[in-house]
Order: C-alpha cells, then structure tokens, then sequence
C-alpha cells in the first residue's frame, strides 16, 4: 500500500529528522552521516529538497538494517553531546521535544504499517504470538447529556503541543449528547446485516464512489471464514468479538454507520470538552497487547483515551490565529490542513505520554488502516 512504510524507512526517517531539523543547525562542523540519506529519509518537506517517492519505500533494499542502525548510532551518540549541556531556554531543546513527539507518532505507523504488510501477506502471520483473552459481553447504546454553552479549545500550557493545537479559544456548542462507549463490531454488524453498505442514502457521496470502486464490504481486516466472521489483528487471525470496538473503519463507513443508526459523529469540539472533563488514561501502547478491547463500565463516559482513534464530524482546519512551526517545520502540520478529517483519543497504538485532550489526528476520509474506530454523538 502506497501509504504505509517499512520499519527501517521509519527508524531511518525519525533518525534523519533529529539529524537535520534538530542537529545539523546548531552542532559546528557536524557532517551528515551519508549525504544521500536526505534524498531517502526526507518524508514530504518540500523546503528541505526533493525525495524518494513515499510508494517506493519499500523497495530500498539498501542502505541494509544494520547501516540504518549504525545511522541511528551516529545521531544518538550527536544528540548526547547536544543535550549535555542544553538547558530549557536553548532554542535546540523545543526542537528535540518536538523530534521526541514525532518519533513517537512513527512508533504508532510503525505498528499499524505492520499491521497491514502482514495482512497483506496471505499467511496472515501474527506480529504478537499468543492468544489474546477477550470478554464478551453485549451493551446497550446508552449517553451521557452535556449542556453546551461555551467552552475553550485547544492546548493550554504547560508541557508539548503540536502548533495545530493552538491557539487555546472560545467555541459555543449546543447541547448535545456523547455515546458512553465506542461502536462495537457486534452493532456494526447489525448495521451490515441491514444493508448498510448497499443503501446509498446512507453514505456521502465520495464515500459511496470509493466503497463501490474498492468494493467495500466490510471494515479492513474482516474475513469471512466458514465458522464465521474473523478479524485480522496484529495477534493474529481471531473470531470476531462483537464486544470489542470496531476499528479500521473509514470516516466514510462511521458516517455510514452514524446515518444508519440516526445519529451523527461529534464535531471536535463537543469530544475535546468531554475529554477535558477526564484523565488521560486507557487501553493506550502496551507491547504485550495491541488491539482494542472491550469496555467494562457502564456509568460514565468510557474510554475515551486509547483503545480506537474516533472519527470527528470536523475536517482539520486552523484554528483561529494559526500559527505554523518556524521555518522549515512550518511544514510539519499547517499545509495539510485540506481534505482530511479530524479524530482523537489516541489508539491501542498511541504511546501513553503522546495524547492529551487537545491532540488532534488527522487523515483522508478514506483511511481504513489505522486504528480508527466510532463514538456517536446526537444533539440533545
Ligand atoms: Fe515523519
């Protein structure tokens, strides 16, 4: 798949960025470790020169694995004596936060690029061996009520925030209601059994086009066998679950879903104010477990955190009084805010320490691999 990337391409690339963005400005004299590296590892910086074509990275049978980590030495071993005498006030040290971040959203590419060169490989081979315990246990949609009124969105000091987060400002939302828990694949498959990917007044319009050009069935990753449906996960082929949260659905099948079951997706906004509300805590980046699982409570609003990334009603726009990165990371965020769609809370996928409730995500409309799952919402 032309969007996903190999292993070595990510650890290479996260590499090249300390190298470039963070290292090569400040550290008089220090040599690149191979000049051709930028050409390689460049990911979509059009400021800092041309690049390899993002659908032929895997064919970069060199530099080998063991050069990329002796690449990876070099830079650590550079980084060390950078931060051996950075203080917090050194322009270089909110350059590698910020490198720490993204390397941190390459750990998660890195599992979900796994996750889809192994599924694209017809032995299906489990990235994790061993089962996975999972309960089963049907609930019942249920909501919690908001008032609305106006609330601030975005981040607001201190620690880390990607520039998309900001400016912190005033956004009023109506009264509204949030689902308590994720869709589960069970519900989504009362909506497949009603004919949900054949009523085309259901679906958006390019979403239709798109499910009827690649023939969309069901979410990526479901396989029909003859005990029944199985699901693809990075453990392994696995009876579904209709307990556990569906995930590795487009925005346009969640849009599908949400007409289906006469409600609607949150805008942004009504999530990060519910999120606001709750510790960062949940099924986020265990290396022992790496699929969602199903939700335990009942009461309140659960996992909100972790587990599956949820589709927002909101396309990724600037926030009132934008502002870009500085220089060539003025890249890093602002110029794909066009076409692509916002969700949050973090995945089974996401570092622990990366989400927060003003984290916003963002892909095409039509991206399935993922960890991208549903959370109605309905006006109150
Ligand atoms: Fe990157």
């Amino acid at each position: 798949m032309p969007d996903a990337s190999p292993t070595k391409w990510h650890l290479a690339h996260t590499t090249w960025f300390f190298e470039t963005v963070v290292l090569a400005p400040v550290l008089d004299g220090y040599r690149p470790f191979d000049a051709q590296y930028a050409y390689l590892f460049n990911s979509y910086y059009e400021g800092l020169g041309p690049r390899h074509p993002r659908p032929l990275r895997g064919l970069l049978s060199r530099p080998s694995l063991d050069e990329v980590i002796a690449y990876r030495r070099h830079v650590d071993n550079a980084m060390r004596e950078l931060l051996a005498d950075l203080d917090e006030d050194h322009p270089s040290a909110a350059r590698t936060i910020l490198g720490l971040n993204h390397e941190q959203q390459h750990q998660e590419l890195i599992l979900t690029d796994i996750k889809h060169a192994f599924f694209s490989n017809p032995m299906l081979p489990a990235y994790l061996p061993g089962q996975l315990k999972g309960i089963v246990r049907a609930l019942s949609p249920a909501w919690a009520h908001f008032p609305g009124g106006v609330v601030r969105i975005g981040h607001e000091g201190p620690g880390f925030a990607f520039d998309n987060e900001s400016p912190r400002h005033d956004v009023l939302l109506r009264p509204f209601r949030l689902a308590l828990h994720p869709v589960t694949c069970g519900q989504y498959q009362d909506f497949m059994a009603d004919g949900g990917y054949c009523r085309p007044e259901l679906w958006l319009s390019d979403g239709w086009v798109l499910k009827e050009r690649e023939g969309w069935t069901a979410p990526l990753y479901w396989l029909q066998r003859d005990s029944g449906w199985h699901v693809f996960t990075l453990h392994g082929l696995r009876p579904l679950n209709p307990a556990e949260p569906i995930v590795h659905v487009s925005f346009y099948e969640a849009a599908a879903y949400a007409a289906w079951a006469g409600e609607r997706l949150p805008t942004e906004f009504e999530w990060e104010a519910v999120a606001q509300q709750q510790p960062v805590a949940g099924r986020l980046l265990d290396v022992n477990r790496l699929q969602p699982g199903a939700s335990v409570g009942e009461a309140a609003v659960e996992q909100i955190y972790g587990d599956v990334w949820e589709w927002t009603r909101s396309s990724y726009d600037p926030y009132p009084g934008y502002k870009p990165f500085d220089g060539e990371l003025a890249e890093y965020n602002g110029k794909f805010m066009i076409g692509q769609t916002v969700l949050r809370g973090g995945s089974c996928a996401t570092p622990r320490n990366h989400i927060r409730s003003s984290y916003r995500n963002f892909f095409p409309p039509s991206a399935r691999w993922q960890f991208s799952g549903i959370r109605l919402a309905g006006d109150a």
